[in-house]
């Protein structure tokens, strides 16, 4: 269980609305080492969500080619890329009540996670719940509904929720832009925490330099472009 790299070539997508194109990713070429953990910033609109839902296999590019280590996702089948997202690639969204079942607590909650692995094969090495709960530091929350907690509480259980089954890459878009200071620290530290207990290689859209900070590098964007990384 170890991270992969995650690269993209020449990575274009455009929306059609009302007929007309618009550009939200305009060449991206950029390459991710494994086991690292990397921001992704910029302004509103400047293709952050974009890049990422492509990264993650969410949305096919227009043109151009990302790859989690040697898969090519722009070159999947659809059957191939659900399974690779079953497998090794994690998500989770803006809104962490979205992320989770509400009327089941943490460990019920990963559990269902381990459901899409589980589909594909019949003997996983997947991680057991309270112990993975307990290994990101929120063990005491293991038996708490979901629609009791914290928002900041239901992120950080997201994010182990999308650690169920030890992806090579967590993808996590504004994963602190509903949470307070103290919150939005405990969830920068949780995102490092899975660089370095579990290797992952972690990518986490943010608009907070606090959390850009935080993490090994960042990316700036605007208008669908790289405009700075902090690795260059
Ligand atoms: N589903 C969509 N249909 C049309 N335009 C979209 C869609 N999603 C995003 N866009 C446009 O693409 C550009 C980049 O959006 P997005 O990737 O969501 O940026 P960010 O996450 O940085 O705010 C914006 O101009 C946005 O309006
Ligand atoms: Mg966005």
């Amino acid at each position: 269980m170890t991270g992969l790299p995650v690269r993209c070539l020449q990575l274009r997508h455009t929306y059609r609305m009302h007929g007309e194109a618009l550009v939200a990713l305009d060449g991206i070429d950029l390459e991710l080492e494994a086991g690292t953990s990397n921001a992704i910033s910029g302004p509103s609109g400047s293709g952050k969500s974009t890049l990422v839902n492509l990264l993650a296999g969410l949305q096919r590019p227009s043109s151009g080619h990302v790859f989690i280590g040697e898969h090519e996702l722009s070159a999947m089948t659809p059957t191939a890329l659900l399974r690779i997202r079953a497998e090794r690639v994690a998500t989770a969204v803006q809104n962490p009540s979205r992320n989770l079942l509400p009327f089941g607590d943490p460990i019920d909650n990963i559990r269902f996670a381990q459901r899409g692995p589980r589909s594909y094969r019949r003997r996983v090495d997947l991680p057991d719940p309270a112990g993975l709960l307990g290994e990101l530091g929120l063990g005491d929350l293991a038996g708490v509904a979901v629609d009791r907690l914290s928002g900041g509480e239901r992120q950080r259980v997201a994010l182990a929720v999308a650690m169920a089954n030890h992806p090579a890459v967590l993808i996590a878009d504004e994963p602190t832009s509903q949470l307070d200071s103290a919150n939005r620290d405990r969830v920068a530290d949780i995102l490092r925490l899975i660089t370095t207990r579990f290797g992952t290689t972690v990518v986490a859209v943010t608009h907070d330099p606090q959390v850009a900070e935080a993490l090994d590098r960042t990316i700036r964007l605007r208008d669908g472009r790289i405009v700075e990384d902090s690795a260059a």
